[in-house]
């Protein structure tokens, strides 16, 4: 089965997670396409969505969708969103798409957090995908200094503008291990908008695209501590 097919199917099994009559968080990318299609033949009536970019607006608005902002609404149940990387405890590299910025406000926003993938982006230690952030252009050299530093290599995303205006730089060799300190670590440099580190708030459900079928996995507990002696 082509990479596509294992996009276009685990997209159609997370239609049954849209809860009816609800709001809903949309995602950005080629997986996100194929979810907004099955959603269209699906039948399941979702009153508006808040939307990630402007192609998803595109797309939920042709199919009869309205898409409102995100300050109108407190609440968003489900988010379902794609990944470029996973790894076992649903960290995820993610803005492949340059869409991570308002992909982490959403998700920050949403109770669930659903990542529709196929199994080509599980991965052991996130990084091979090059990491993509998000900066305010004036900072474009001084951010990619300091990303040197961390022992990445930045290179600047030719010919392309994020939806609020920014550039990306696109960190190569890296190796995150720790990808909650490295996520707070980079947002940290003056003129970084968003990394696309998803550790601090990562999926809470994963769809796997796999050639056996489709996984369906919840994001493992953290090991409790019962104390004792
Ligand atoms: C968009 O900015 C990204 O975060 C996408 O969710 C990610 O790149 C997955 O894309 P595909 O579904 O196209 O693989």
């Amino acid at each position: 089965m082509a990479q596509d097919d294992l996009k276009r199917a685990v997209a159609a099994a997370a239609v049954r997670y849209v809860p009816a009559g609800e709001v809903l968080g949309v995602g950005t990318g080629s997986t996100v396409d194929h979810f907004i299609d099955a959603l269209a033949a699906s039948g399941v009536r979702v009153p508006a969505a808040v939307s990630t970019s402007n192609r998803s607006t595109r797309r939920l608005a042709a199919i009869g969708i309205p898409v409102i902002d995100l300050n109108e609404v407190e609440a968003i149940p489900v988010y379902i969103d794609g990944a470029d990387e996973i790894d076992a405890s649903f960290s995820m590299i993610k803005g492949g798409g340059g869409a991570l910025t308002r992909e982490k406000i959403v998700a920050a926003v949403a109770r669930t957090f659903v990542c529709i993938a196929d199994e080509s982006k599980r991965v052991e230690v996130l990084g091979r995908f090059p990491l993509p952030v998000e900066v305010i252009p004036m900072a474009r050299a001084f951010v990619a200094r300091e990303l040197a530093k961390l022992g990445g290599v930045p290179k600047l995303r030719e010919g392309f503008v994020t939806d609020n205006g920014n550039v990306i730089l696109d960190v190569h060799g890296l190796r995150i291990t720790d990808p909650v300190a490295l996520e707070g670590h980079i947002n940290q440099i003056p003129g970084v908008v968003t990394n696309g580190i998803f550790a601090a708030r990562r999926a809470d459900v994963l769809l796997l695209g796999t050639r056996e079928g489709i996984c369906e996995l919840r994001r493992p507990q953290p090991a409790q501590d019962f104390g004792g002696t």
